[in-house]
């Protein structure tokens, strides 16, 4: 069973002066059970919306969504029962952290003491147990939004950027809590991220969300090919080149896409190790200027810049 299914989603807000905003256009996607999977975009590119769509707190125009073999529209409650976000730092703000992890489960109609005290130990609360949720740093803010993710013992949970607003430290162990979490319960994650580089580490298949539309998809692998190259020579100069060595090196049959600005060049290519000895052939009469040069793996960062700039 896939874990969410939505087809052709279309989702428009109505403006406060009467006007609308499309938010999601023709949107579609397959979730399978047991992965992270990353919805990824640049703000107001539509993660909220979907990631609401999806955990039925929000009913778009139209389309379809299942959830868990249920359907997110009539099965409401029966697949609420199943699942759980976690959406910005907004919990009760006179609540201490026992008491907003009660709170929660009471609103699933959950007794036991034993999994509140289990959450708060696993989400590393122990020291913060008796205080208000308003007195909390920003990154225990969001470990009780993440611990409260779990009070129904989900199957399915949404992580709406989980690590936005954090230091880079408490972001860095947010992210280990998600893995951990996704190894140990073995469920399926959906998270919204507009960072590259977490998705690049939790993710195992991504969306690129951009203007309410998804623009690519695939696990990291494929994305990267999508633009042809795998690899980035990135090479610096201490002075500009000239017009003629740029167009050789721009039309060279291996290098798939070309960037140039601030003396720096960027070349997207298959295999750095095979294409750097052409490109410093081209580049020959201009060695002396070369400041530095470096070869690393495309990130998605790139992939997303390149597809962005197609659309
Ligand atoms: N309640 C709302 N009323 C009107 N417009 C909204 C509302 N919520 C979101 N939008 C608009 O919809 C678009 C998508 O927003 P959102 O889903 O929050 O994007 P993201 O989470 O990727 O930043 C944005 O242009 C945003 O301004
Ligand atoms: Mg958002």
């Amino acid at each position: 069973m896939k874990a969410v299914v939505c087809e052709d989603i279309w989702m428009t807000y109505k403006t406060f002066f009467g006007g609308s905003k499309l938010a999601l256009r023709d949107v579609s996607l397959e979730i399978e059970e047991g992965e992270i999977f990353g919805i990824l975009g640049p703000n107001a590119a539509g993660k909220t919306t979907l990631i609401s769509i999806l955990s039925t707190l929000l009913i778009p125009d139209r389309g379809k969504v299942k959830v868990l073999g249920m359907d997110a529209f009539r099965e409401i409650k029966k697949v609420r029962e199943r699942i759980n976000i976690s959406s910005g730092l907004n919990l009760p703000w006179s609540l201490s952290v026992y008491e907003c992890l009660k709170f929660f489960s009471l609103a699933y109609g959950i007794l036991e003491e034993n999994r509140i005290e289990n959450l708060i130990e696993s989400f590393e609360l122990s020291d913060f147990r008796d205080v208000e949720f308003e007195e909390l740093s920003t990154g225990n803010k969001q470990k009780l939004s993440l611990a409260k993710t779990f009070v129904n013992d989900p199957d399915l949970v949404f992580l709406d950027e989980p690590t936005t607003g954090l230091d880079p430290e408490v972001a860095r162990k947010v992210r280990k809590k998600i893995e951990d979490i996704h190894r140990e319960r073995n469920i399926t994650i959906v998270l919204t991220t507009h960072y590259m580089a977490e998705a690049e580490q939790l993710c195992d298949r991504i969306v690129f969300l951009n203007k309410g539309k998804i623009i690519a998809e695939g696990t990291q692998k494929e994305l990267k090919k999508i633009i042809g190259a795998k690899d980035v020579i990135s090479i610096e100069f201490s002075s500009k080149l000239d017009e003629k060595v740029l167009s050789k090196v721009r039309e060279a049959k291996n290098i798939y896409a070309f960037d140039y600005r601030d003396n720096k060049l960027l070349l997207y290519v298959d295999d750095s190790e095979k294409r750097v000895k052409e490109v410093l052939g081209m580049l020959n009469p201009f060695w002396d200027k070369i400041k530095k040069i470096s070869m690393e793996e495309a990130t998605l960062e790139d992939v997303f810049l390149e597809l962005a700039k197609r659309d």
